[in-house]
């Protein structure tokens, strides 16, 4: 979307709002039951009417799917289930003639135990890349060489018997870790970078990034006293010597250098962390990612309070200069919908939207899209596979198609998709939702429009008025444009008083019925809703 006046002058990944594709479950064109390209490029129009401004694509490389992407065989060419190279060079150049960015989606970590680069080094001990992959001895016994674990359950480690050693794999064994302390390894993936960057596309969201570096001396994670059993396995041990390791910042700063060989370019890094370490991955000189990712709402409990708490721990954290970034909903987690419910769902999408951060939103939250409900039968997730039954664990339920119309398979596909469509997609589409004013779609665009029109709700500053209880009341201000949000996490009716708030008038609320109401000393604030309220 174009931008003017004083947005003009900030880059376009700090006011602008990111919107997450996941290809699998987009538009499917080719009646496979699954989605690809040409489907995003039929579907623009929706991204247009919701006013978002990039798009993160989740991995269309070339893969064997064994992590449905998230283990590329080539980094350079685009899955045939998914188009053609060329259909991504049109999806660059629609978004761009639309005033949108595509982000790719970039998986240094770890490659496909089919990408060429391992068939070799796992080949022999002394081929060229003989060194590209974590390789290590048996321990005296014969075993794997330390406890390292996998994150998809079970140990981190696979035999190679034609070298007669382990390779490590933080997730699957057919995702092998890549060597990172190889300077070839780094020079080979910054290549792959420049290939992207030259073909316009305006930066990456990076896989895992906190994980690309392990102890160079192999020692053991130490137990973690606080596991449970409706844990995954991985969690038995504390990652204290295989994630977030000394000089992975380095390698960021690296990918960083090689963005800035463009213009305009953003690198957003996944990093599930405490505020404190995830801000050590922006660089002390804002060197390295312009957006580590900030999963905050979807790792800590919705209570008034300590979102309240997160805002300002945030604030007193980020390096002098950087610039936050809120996310709701991924790939990875249960839908917003089903964890806060659909009442506080809403108050969330105003929380998100209204918040100083970017944000990005996830495809289908902005109809509100629950929980997928998937047979023992259907599932595809391998996380789930491999630890079946572990609460929050099962990843499909967030994946499942998006929901277009009231058409046979919701206007997904031609046949039965790969992923059921979650019941009650008749009404639950954006069909339906674009029609009805008081529906979750028409609250996005409410919101979004709101964001766009007044650059205090996006690159404003932030401060928290109240968290306690139940409400939590935050004002965004800039050059003398001043808006307060106030939300209601419970049930019941709030009537206070939030001196900031007196005089202002009601721009948007979350259940609707309230536009235009001036605030007088008191403020009431119905259960599960959510206000703008705007000053001068
Ligand atoms: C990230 C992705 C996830 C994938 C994992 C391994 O967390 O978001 O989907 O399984 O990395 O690449």
């Amino acid at each position: 979307m174009a931008v003017s006046g004083v947005l003009a002058n900030v880059p376009w990944w700090k006011s602008g709002i990111v919107y997450q594709i996941y290809p699998w479950s987009f538009q499917d064109t080719t009646g496979d039951g699954v989605g690809d390209i040409p489907g995003i490029l039929a579907r623009l129009d929706h991204l247009c009417d919701l006013g978002v401004d990039a798009v993160w694509l989740s991995p269309v490389y070339v893969s064997p799917m064994a992590d449905f992407g998230y283990d590329i065989a080539d980094y350079r060419d685009v899955d045939p289930r998914f188009g053609t190279l060329a259909d991504l060079d049109r999806l660059i150049a629609e978004l761009h003639a639309r005033g949108m960015k595509l982000i790719m989606d970039f998986v240094p970590n770890h490659t496909s135990d089919e990408h060429p680069w391992f068939l070799e080094s796992s080949s022999s001990r002394d081929n060229p890349r003989a060194d590209w992959y974590i390789w290590h001895d048996p321990a005296p016994d014969g075993g794997p060489p330390n406890n390292w674990r996998s994150m998809f359950g079970g140990i981190g480690w696979k035999w190679c018997e034609a070298r007669g050693q382990w390779y490590y794999h933080a997730f699957l064994d057919k995702q092998p870790d890549l060597n990172w302390r190889n300077p070839k390894v780094v020079a080979a993936m910054h290549d792959v970078l420049r290939f992207w960057l030259a073909r316009g596309v305006d930066g990456f969201r990076v896989d895992v990034i906190w994980h690309l570096l392990k102890d160079p001396d192999f020692r053991d994670n130490p137990p973690n006293p606080d596991w449970t059993p409706d844990e995954p396995e991985v969690r038995h041990i504390l990652q204290i010597m295989t994630c977030d390791q000394p000089g992975v910042i380095d390698l960021v700063k690296g990918f960083r250098e090689v963005l800035d060989e463009f213009p305009d370019k953003v690198l957003i890094g996944e990093v599930y962390l405490t505020i404190e370490r995830m801000c050590a991955y922006y660089g002390e000189a804002l060197d390295g990612a312009h957006l580590p990712f900030n999963f905050h709402l979807l790792m800590d409990p919705w209570k008034a309070e300590m979102i309240g708490w997160l805002i300002e721990e945030y604030e007193r954290r980020l390096p002098p200069g950087a610039w936050p970034n809120w996310v709701l909903g991924n790939h990875d987690n249960a839908r917003v919908a089903t964890r806060l419910g659909p009442a506080q769902a809403r108050v969330a999408a105003v929380y998100l939207l209204t918040a100083r951060g970017t944000p990005t939103l996830f495809q289908g939250d902005e109809i509100g899209l629950t929980n997928g409900v998937i047979p023992p039968d259907k599932v595809r997730d391998p996380q789930e596979k491999n630890e079946p039954g572990l609460p929050g664990h099962d990843r499909d339920i967030a994946r499942t198609p998006m929901q277009w119309d009231a058409s046979p398979y919701a206007g997904f596909s031609s046949v039965e998709p790969w992923l059921p469509l979650v019941p009650g997609w008749e009404t639950v589409n954006v069909a339906a939702e674009s029609a009805d004013p008081a529906s979750m779609l028409s609250l996005h665009k409410r919101l979004i429009a709101l964001r766009r029109k007044h650059p205090a709700l996006s690159i404003g500053e932030v401060r928290v008025l109240t968290a306690a209880g139940d409400l939590l009341a935050f004002e965004r201000s800039l050059d003398g444009e001043r808006f307060v949000v106030a939300m209601n996490f419970g049930s019941e009716l709030i009537e206070t008083s939030v001196p900031a708030a007196s005089g202002g008038q009601i721009v948007l609320s979350a259940k609707g019925g309230r536009d235009g109401e001036i605030v007088g000393k008191r403020l009431t604030l119905a259960g599960d809703d959510a206000l703008v309220i705007a000053f001068g």
